[in-house]
């Protein structure tokens, strides 16, 4: 899998959205994170499915959304006339996860599963067929500039090995939270090609090298069965 790079624009200046994604953009980013909040599932709240679409319009690469919401099934379509490319919802808040994923495809988008750090990835094993993407989120979510969560790594590894077994060689395993040069080396080797950042690339003096160091940091994941 090529690594992805994808900024999360929690971290950035809310009053410039636009010139924000095309910052990142001529960064070279590959996807723009967006951070979905509903100040219940998260203490905190965002923005919703109005700003999505606005982003959409001026986005020149996937809109990667990252729904921390109650009840995500009610704002699917939503999401998805918005102009999401891949719509993320957390395992803990989907009653019906299956149902919630295929409904994702069926309205032409990516679906995405995100787990909390105590979340174990048990339930992954249901829905391997329904997937295109798995967030492991390496912080409580809800905030940006958190503390990276160690002992989250060997979860990472446990997923990838998981669907390399079931022939799913192509998942999008994503990592949120504390990603920066020093933590994409370690979730890389564990196996992940998704790399979320907020406040490292956009608190950074110079975003090109705050992207071009994820980029550099990337493992080889030591003992894969399968190359990546
Ligand atoms: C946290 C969000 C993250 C957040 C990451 O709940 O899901 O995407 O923006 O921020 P950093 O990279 O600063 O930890
Ligand atoms: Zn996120």
């Amino acid at each position: 899998m090529s690594l992805v790079i994808s900024p999360s624009i929690l971290s950035a200046d809310f009053a410039q959205l636009g010139h924000e994604v095309e910052r990142a953009e001529s960064a070279t980013a590959d996807w723009i994170h967006v951070d979905v909040m509903d100040g219940h599932y998260v203490p905190n709240l965002t923005i919703g499915a109005p700003v999505v679409r606005s982003l959409s319009k001026i986005a020149k690469i996937p809109l990667d959304v990252h729904l921390m919401i109650t009840d995500p099934d009610r704002y699917l379509e939503d999401f998805a006339e918005a102009g999401a490319t891949y719509i993320t919802v957390h395992v803990e808040a989907a009653t019906h996860l299956q149902r919630t994923l295929s409904h994702i495809r069926k309205l032409g988008k990516k679906a995405g599963v995100a787990l909390n750090p105590a979340t174990p990835p048990d339930s992954l094993a249901y829905v391997i067929d329904d997937v295109d993407l798995v967030l492991v989120m390496t912080v409580n979510p809800g905030f940006g500039g958190q503390k990276f969560i160690n002992e989250v790594v060997p979860k990472i590894t446990t997923i990838r090995e998981m669907f390399e077994r079931a022939g799913k060689k192509d998942l999008h395993i994503s990592v949120d939270g504390g990603i920066n040069a020093e933590t994409a080396k370690i979730v890389t080797a564990a196996g992940a090609n998704v790399l979320v950042a907020g406040s490292y690339i956009y608190s950074a003096s110079n975003i090109d090298d705050a992207i071009k160091s994820l980029r550099a940091a990337e493992q080889p994941r030591p003992n894969a069965k399968i190359p990546r």
